[in-house]
């Protein structure tokens, strides 16, 4: 039997078919050993045969695969998004990949849009609720089209679903740690329990009894308004940040800004003991779709992600050290400040990694 990992490919929809290839072909100059299968889900299959997900689509990932690494989903051919929620949030909802881990890493203070930030002062990272809150699709819409119409779009938090995103963030600040070799040590909860008082109430007695477990590990509480102030004010304190799914999913898109924007940054979608799913934190984009002008690393370092969770160390440390080569260097899109194509820097990377 091949001890190679198994990877399900879902390059999706818009720039997502741009950066995947790349991931691709740098995964495999790093040497590491998978096995690929490419899956057509997105847009262009809804649209010839409206299949969003075959039959047991979710069974067959979670049997046959180690991983998964998907692209993007959303085209303006489909306004109803319902390939990319199917797909997509499928994925996540129906695999149960509970944590959304997004890493914040400062690589070059060049990509930092703040004065005087250098990389040791941004290195933290999202742990985001993914399977519940405003993304369950609880509600409707009554009286719809008249004056009087009303939409009802409900908060979900159970106890069980905060309390393991809660704790973790608590693990993940216990074994892991910084770039630079330090211990990680706090964990900050963010929440809006000034005004969303149920929710928040449960999450901030779950936060309190968890962190008892954990005496070492200092704790924070914010709320959602004030931490995108500080995150643009002075991002160094930050260090693990758990929150639910909407306030993670726009915080981590305020925290790409940081370290270069949404072409770098990475994500996992994890289960511990589940086939995991990773996939870039950016979107589609549409406009920049074909025009070989995405920056691919956000793929690329989602695959190197991706690569250390299955245990391939040595491939993602390759990877990871290129790319950071690439930016040093200016070998990047002309989102990052080069002039090189996504195909182009793909490459660059790709060739540094097979050398590292
Ligand atoms: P987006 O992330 O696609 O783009 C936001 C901005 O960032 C745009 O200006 C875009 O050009 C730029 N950008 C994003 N990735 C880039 C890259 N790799 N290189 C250079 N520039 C990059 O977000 P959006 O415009 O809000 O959404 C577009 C579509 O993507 C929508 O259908 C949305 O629902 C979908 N979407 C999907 C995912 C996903 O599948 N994980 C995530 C976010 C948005
Ligand atoms: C993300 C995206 C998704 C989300 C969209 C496409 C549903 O923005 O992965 O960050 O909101 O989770
Ligand atoms: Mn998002």
């Amino acid at each position: 039997m091949s001890s190679k990992k198994r990877i399900a490919v879902i390059p999706g929809d818009g720039i997502g078919k741009d950066v995947i290839p790349q991931a691709v072909r740098v995964m495999q100059a790093a040497g590491a050993a998978v096995d690929l299968t490419l899956f057509d889900w997105g847009a262009d299959r809804y649209l010839a045969d409206k299949t969003t997900v075959p039959p047991d689509g979710f069974t067959m990932l979670a049997r046959d695969f180690d991983a998964i690494l998907a692209g993007a989903f959303g085209d303006p051919r489909v306004p109803s998004n319902i390939h990319a929620k199917e797909i997509l949030l499928g994925m996540r909802f129906k695999m149960d990949l509970y944590a959304n881990v997004r890493p914040v890493r400062l690589m070059d203070a060049s990509l930092c849009p703040l004065k005087g930030v250098e990389p040791k002062d941004v290195d933290f990272v999202v742990i985001r609720e993914n399977t519940e809150g405003v993304y369950g699709d609880l509600g409707g819409v009554f009286k719809q089209g008249t004056l009087d119409e009303i939409a009802i779009q409900e908060d979900v938090n159970t106890r069980k679903g905060v309390e393991r995103i809660v704790r973790y963030a608590f693990e993940y600040c216990a074994n892991q740690r910084k770039l630079d070799g330090s211990p990680r040590g706090r964990v900050l909860m963010c929440d809006k329990s000034n005004a969303m008082t149920h929710a928040g109430g449960l999450w901030q007695r779950v936060f309190k009894e968890v962190a008892a477990e954990y005496p070492k590990i200092e704790t924070e509480h914010m709320y959602v308004d004030a931490l995108c102030m500080q995150m643009v004010r002075e991002p160094r304190p930050f260090d693990v940040i758990v929150t639910n799914n909407m306030f993670g999913d726009i915080i981590t898109d305020l925290a790409a800004g940081l370290h270069g924007g949404l072409g770098m940054a990475a994500s996992g979608n994890l289960h511990p003991g589940k086939t995991s799913m990773f996939e870039p934190v950016h979107g589609s984009a549409p406009p920049i779709a074909g025009k070989n002008i995405a920056n691919p690393f956000g793929a690329i370092l989602t695959a190197a992600m991706m690569l250390a969770h299955l245990g391939m160390k040595t491939a993602a440390e390759k990877i990871e050290g290129a790319v950071l080569e690439a930016v040093r260097q200016k070998k990047t899109t002309p989102d990052l400040g080069g002039t090189l194509g996504t195909r182009e820097a793909g490459e660059w990377v790709a060739e540094k990694s097979s050398r590292r």
